[in-house]
């Protein structure tokens, strides 16, 4: 029996919830030639709503579409190897017309492009180090973009990581490319709202304003617990409505933590019995169990203030008022200023995210079971 619940590589749309929404809304969007920044806590959904748009007819027929996680990258160097990288899988099982155009456009790479004598089509194995001119470069895949038989649409995800890279003017270069563009449109994902709020959001950078913005939160509640239901029924299996209830409350409907949960329950208690809460929460404890070593791991790196920076944080769930007086009491922490320099560290780390509420900053833990493991282990 497959597991409805999937919880790493591409949702198959069956086993999609819902997005409904986003989904509508980002295909008009596209259709209205805007690009599109989204934004959302880490696994939350961002990766698969993307590959859902993509999915939709009328994106799926008139588009080339293209997806790069750029998230291991922190050069120009390795961002053009990304994007030419993806230009090439998608194309290959177009066929040869289209695959040769993107290939004869790209000069600067002519003398490493190799080719396949037996399957009689070129092949694509660029090394990082024959990329000479990365500038160069990213102007012929823009070229190529612009000037491809269909009209495109480029996902390029964590793209926050362009604010890392060590070349000068990497967002300027970019955005006056794009800025040209009839053919392409761009969706910008990420998961780092400070950076790339900035990005957009600041009239001195120049992203600003060039992008339609949408933030992904948890799926609502009755359309998951119904999903998850329903799941279960088609499985021939049983879920009592309290459990897929508990379920989503453990961590508000965080749809990574939510779905690992269920796939887990649904693998190993396939006895027949209808799943109760009880089962939830020792699936759950099962989880934190095996994944407590990794976490230790983590909190043996930061150094004290760190960590009960970090304790007094997945104490709160959300944290308010982080550097103020009341909280470093109540935390028994040392200062406001240490609070402070931790929680920057912290951020740098990944182990921590924020976001405003209003004027509010409300951090919390990255990661949602290492919130929970911390809040039972110390
Ligand atoms: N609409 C959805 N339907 C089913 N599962 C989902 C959905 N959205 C997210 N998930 C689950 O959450 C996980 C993380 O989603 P992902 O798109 O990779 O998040 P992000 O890109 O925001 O970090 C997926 O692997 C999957 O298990
Ligand atoms: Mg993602």
């Amino acid at each position: 029996m497959e597991n409805p619940f999937y919880i790493t590589g591409i949702v198959p749309e069956p086993y999609f919830c819902d997005r409904e929404k986003e989904t509508a809304w980002m295909v008009r969007t596209l259709e209205n030639r805007a690009h599109i920044l989204l934004t959302s806590p880490r696994r939350m959904g961002k990766t698969q709503l993307i590959r859902h748009v993509f999915e939709q007819p009328a994106i799926r027929d008139k588009y080339y579409t293209f997806y790069t996680d750029i998230y291991p990258t922190t050069s120009l160097h390795e961002f053009v190897l990304f994007l030419s990288k993806e230009i090439y899988s998608v194309l290959v099982p177009k066929g040869k017309a289209a695959l040769g155009k993107f290939l004869a456009g790209l000069h600067s790479l002519a003398g490493c492009l190799g080719y396949d004598p037996v399957k009689g089509t070129p092949t694509f194995d660029i090394k990082l180090g024959d990329i000479h001119s990365p500038e160069l470069t990213l102007e012929e895949i823009f070229n190529y973009l612009e000037t491809a038989d269909k009209p495109c649409i480029f996902a390029i995800d964590e793209f926050q990581q362009i604010a890392y890279y060590p070349e000068k003017n990497v967002e300027a270069t970019l955005r006056s490319h794009i800025q040209k563009m009839n053919n392409c449109l761009f969706i910008y994902a990420g998961s780092n709202r400070h950076i790339l709020e900035n990005m957009f959001n600041s009239a001195a950078k120049p992203f600003y304003n060039s992008a339609e913005e949408i933030y992904l939160d948890s799926i609502a509640k009755d359309v998951y617990t119904r999903f998850i239901e329903e799941q279960f029924e088609k499985a021939g299996r049983r879920i009592a409505s309290e459990a897929a209830s508990v379920a989503y409350d453990l961590f508000e409907g965080h749809t990574y933590y939510v779905h690992n949960v269920l796939h887990n329950a649904f693998a190993y208690l396939n006895d027949g019995s209808t799943i109760e809460k009880s089962d939830i929460e020792k699936t759950l404890s099962d989880i934190l169990e095996e994944k407590g070593h990794s976490f230790a791991s983590v909190m043996n790196q930061l150094n004290y203030q760190q960590k009960e920076t970090i304790i007094a944080i997945a104490k709160e769930g959300k944290a308010v008022g982080v550097t103020s007086i009341a909280f470093v009491k109540k935390h028994a922490l040392k200062s406001p200023s240490s609070v402070q320099y931790a929680i920057s560290t912290l951020l740098d780390k990944q182990l921590l995210t924020y976001h405003n509420e209003g004027r509010a900053k409300v951090y919390r833990l990255a990661d949602r079971f290492m919130e929970k493991w911390i809040c039972q282990t110390y």
